[in-house]
């Protein structure tokens, strides 16, 4: 959703809020806008220089560095609207009648409309359409010379979800930021402190931070930060040393964030595996320290996420279900928080989310874990709500990804998930230890075979813009193809604006079948499987409706030859191992695809890298 930083210390903050919110730009991307305290001049009081634009970061950084605002104070904004369409009066920061108090806001306040009327009723005036608007106003209402005190007074009477960066021109050394619902971590420098979203706003200032809980306010001076809950209670927190490294967040020579992390993809994998598996297959997780006893005491698994995540879900699923034969589901979170779910103190619940922040897996998770089952968070970032709330946390250690479309974190995700699976497997006692060995064997020639993929990035794109003049894809697979093909649609459609749908390849006879012509290609998922040859079948049945097939099929299997418009040849490989190569070649063709058609693929329209938001 939003992004917002605010920097307290002793240098210039307009230069640290510009380059911040170009590092934050992925959370959204609507309008942008920065409060800098300005160093007080001779025979003038302190002013609050406030610049916006209604465009990208990118406007907002052109109109500052024509008029750079002076001053060791500030806050800043990246927005993704949800109140109020992306123009310039909506963008943030937001300020109260007298243009003291300054906020930036990520989030939805729920109860805005009614906090509006009350304050209209009181004169207080509203410029803009925004939820964010009513903060400032409260703050107004209930200052009486200590900011800090109005802070969390306006925050007792909101509902809903808030990260919020504030200070008032009244008080030059205080930057306050609070949280409920939404991440927001407190970077720790050398007598320099930041508010952030999230840790790749900061990494190149600092590594160290102060993740806040629900509910907490920081409010940081040049001593330092100082944590309490609205009531004014302290709070002791925990510094977190982060271990991305600024290299990491930047794009490194390629045109894009996408197309580095895709590049990125055998790292991620090898990264999933380190230090958790040894050779035998034996599997340890550190953050996720559970007994055999308590595993094998869980005779179900529930398996959370949203959209890419969902997919690794249906993965999890699968894998879960043949090497552990545990009943596994993999459910839209979004869906599952509201029906009446069965789960109880038998059931993993285990919830799949890179940022870790996802409004709707989150809440899913706080359901299970009510029902009192054991709980693990697959997630990329260290100390994100899902790893803090649930019983253990399986960490990603791919590295910040920037682009919007999640790439290399499916293909860790996915890699943990097969861990998992063993570790399910062996305290079952469902696994041979040479089947373990075996599978073991695949996964860590895996990082190699990646990069064979990465290899043919040419050969991808060739197809890919051979491919581009179609407005519409149907992308079918079956078993572990399914999730493959569904993930294979969404990075198409997301980043290209091209219509696409995915199917297993049994449903297609059942309605999506109707809409294929010579108009409508199909990729279709043929490398190695139980169910390759019902795939095979499949083909057939597409290619007389007289639909152009591109099929990744294993190669010397030559059961398709003549029959799809293109093959695409894999290796021969495991299944388990096909899944990972066929989403890195899939994710290089949506990529190239998106830039042929001239597509933002780093920032595509109506998206956030992080929906904190239902
Ligand atoms: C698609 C994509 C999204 C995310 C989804 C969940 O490329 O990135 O569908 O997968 O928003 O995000 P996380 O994994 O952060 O919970």
């Amino acid at each position: 959703m939003c992004g917002i930083i605010g920097y307290l210390g002793g240098r210039e903050a307009t230069p640290i809020l510009m380059e911040s919110l170009k590092r934050l730009e992925y959370r959204g991307y609507d309008s942008a806008g920065v409060a800098v305290l300005e160093e007080p001049r001779q025979g003038h009081a302190t002013r609050t220089s406030v610049t916006k634009s209604e465009a990208k970061v990118d406007t907002l950084v052109e109109k500052l560095e024509a008029n750079m605002p002076s001053g060791k104070l500030g806050i800043g904004h990246t927005r993704w609207a949800t109140h109020g369409k992306p123009t310039y009066i909506n963008a943030h920061p937001h300020t109260d009648c007298k243009g003291k108090i300054f906020v930036v806001h990520n989030g939805i306040i729920e109860n805005f409309a009614e906090l509006k009327a009350e304050l209209e009723a009181e004169g207080h005036e509203f410029p803009s359409e925004t939820d964010t608007e009513v903060v400032p106003h409260l703050i107004e209402k209930y200052y009486k010379g200590d900011f800090l005190a109005a802070v969390r007074a306006a925050l007792k009477r909101i509902h809903g979800a808030y990260a919020l960066a504030m200070f008032s021109s009244e008080d030059p050394e205080l930057l306050v930021g609070a949280r409920l619902n939404a991440p927001l971590v407190v970077g720790l420098g050398e007598s320099e402190y930041y508010i952030a979203s999230d840790i790749t706003a900061i990494i190149p200032y600092t590594k160290r931070v102060l993740v806040l809980g629900e509910g907490e306010v920081a409010a940081v001076t040049p001593l330092g930060p100082e944590v309490s809950t609205l009531d004014g209670v302290t709070v002791k927190s925990k510094i977190v040393h982060v271990d991305w490294d600024v290299a990491q967040a930047q794009k490194g020579g390629y045109p894009h964030f996408m197309l580095k992390e895709i590049h990125e993809s055998d790292e991620a994998v090898a990264n999933a595996m380190r230090g958790r598996l040894s050779d035998d297959g034996a599997v340890s997780f550190r953050e996720f320290d559970v007994s055999d006893e308590q595993l094998k005491s869980v005779k179900d698994v529930l398996l959370l996420g949203m959209g890419t995540s969902l997919h690794a879900a249906m993965i999890g699923e699968y894998v879960i279900e043949d090497w552990a034969g545990i009943p596994a589901r993999a459910e839209d979170a979004s869906e599952f928080r509201y029906r009446r779910p069965t789960v109880g103190k038998d059931t993993l619940d285990v919830v799949i989310t890179q940022s870790g922040e996802t409004a709707d897996t989150l809440v899913a998770l706080h359901q299970a874990k009510e029902r009192g089952s054991l709980s693990v968070a697959v997630t990329n970032v260290i100390a994100s709500s899902a790893a803090r709330d649930a019983d253990g946390a399986i960490y990603l250690h791919s590295g910040p990804e920037i682009g919007v479309a999640s790439t290399k974190t499916l293909l860790a995700h996915t890699i943990s998930l097969y861990l998992l699976a063993l570790r399910l497997a062996t305290v079952n006692g469902r696994v041979s230890l040479e089947r373990r060995q075996e599978l073991v064997e695949s996964l860590r020639a895996l990082p190699e075979q990646v990069r064979g993929i990465l290899a043919r990035d040419e050969e991808i794109r060739g197809l890919a813009e051979k491919y581009s003049k179609y407005g519409d894809f149907m992308y079918a697979g079956r078993g572990l193809g399914f999730p493959v093909a569904l993930e294979g649609a969404l990075k198409l459609k997301e980043i290209s604006y091209v219509h696409a749908e995915g199917t297993s390849g049994g449903l297609l006879k059942h309605g999506p079948i109707a809409l294929l012509d010579d108009q409508f290609p199909v990729v279709a998922i043929c490398t190695a499987s139980a169910t390759k040859d019902k795939m095979v079948s499949n083909v057939h049945e597409m290619a007389a409706r007289n639909a152009p097939v591109i099929a990744l099929v294993t190669d010397g299997d030559h059961s398709l030859d003549g029959v799809a418009t293109d093959l695409f040849v894999m290796p021969a490989v495991e299944e388990v191992s096909s899944v990972i190569l066929d989403t890195v070649m899939l994710q290089l063709f949506a990529y190239h695809v998106a830039v042929k058609l001239g597509q933002n693929v780093d920032q595509p329209r109506n998206l956030a890298k992080s929906v904190t938001v239902e």
